[in-house]
């Protein structure tokens, strides 16, 4: 099969790791950085879609090539889906991981309640029309952090069907619970119908 190339509008290290663990042949990741794109890409909404949207959009009229992104959030029940679309920046605008898993911690003292999802949307532009794909994991947010693998909330999320945390597995074991996974698994049979 010829190879297919996409922009993954990215600039987060371990995102571009496990999409690349994901997305094989015959699919070809380009990243921005081989785009040569150095840009901050926003992600000013309200929604997972919006962002997503806005992500693949702006990369789309930068470089004029398939592409698509994602936008994540790990969504708490008991206190109304936060944090949700402000998730990379719950503590603040330092995007920092730890300020963000000690708020949440704050947040969640006391609820008996601890379900949580992590809800992943990709926004893909193909020839120019946009297409959306979602995944979800199901899980537990724990008292207190453990593993040291992935990135962001990992250390604090125990997937439906695991009693490890995120952070205590290797991408592989992550993949099979992923909501990263389940959206591109989507993304991968979308194209592979669109090229056959
Ligand atoms: P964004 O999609 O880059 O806006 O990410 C939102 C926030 O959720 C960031 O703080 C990420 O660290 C966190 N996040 C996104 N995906 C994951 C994941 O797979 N595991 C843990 N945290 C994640």
């Amino acid at each position: 099969m010829k190879t297919i190339e996409l922009v993954f509008a990215t600039n987060n290290q371990n995102k571009l790791n496990e999409i690349r663990s994901i997305l094989k042949e015959p699919f070809q990741i380009i990243t921005l950085q081989d785009a040569g794109i150095d840009i901050d890409i926003p992600e000013p909404h309200q929604t997972l879609e919006a962002n997503a949207s806005e992500k693949s959009g702006s990369i789309h009229q930068l470089t004029h090539k398939n592409c698509f992104s994602e936008d994540t959030g790990l969504e708490v029940f008991s206190i109304n889906g936060e944090p949700g679309v402000k998730s990379a920046r719950y503590a603040g605008e330092g995007r920092n991981f730890q300020d963000n898993i000690h708020l949440l911690l704050k947040n969640l003292e006391g609820k008996s309640d601890r379900t949580a999802q992590f809800r992943t949307v990709v926004s893909l532009i193909w020839d120019d029309a946009e297409f959306f794909f979602t995944g979800i994991c199901k899980g537990t947010i724990i008292e207190k952090q453990k593993g040291t693998e992935g990135f962001g909330y990992d250390s604090i999320f125990v997937p439906e069907g695991s009693s490890y945390t995120f952070a205590e597995m290797g991408m592989e074991e992550k993949n099979k619970f992923s909501h990263r996974k389940k959206a591109v698994a989507q993304l991968i049979e979308f194209l592979k119908q669109k090229v056959s």
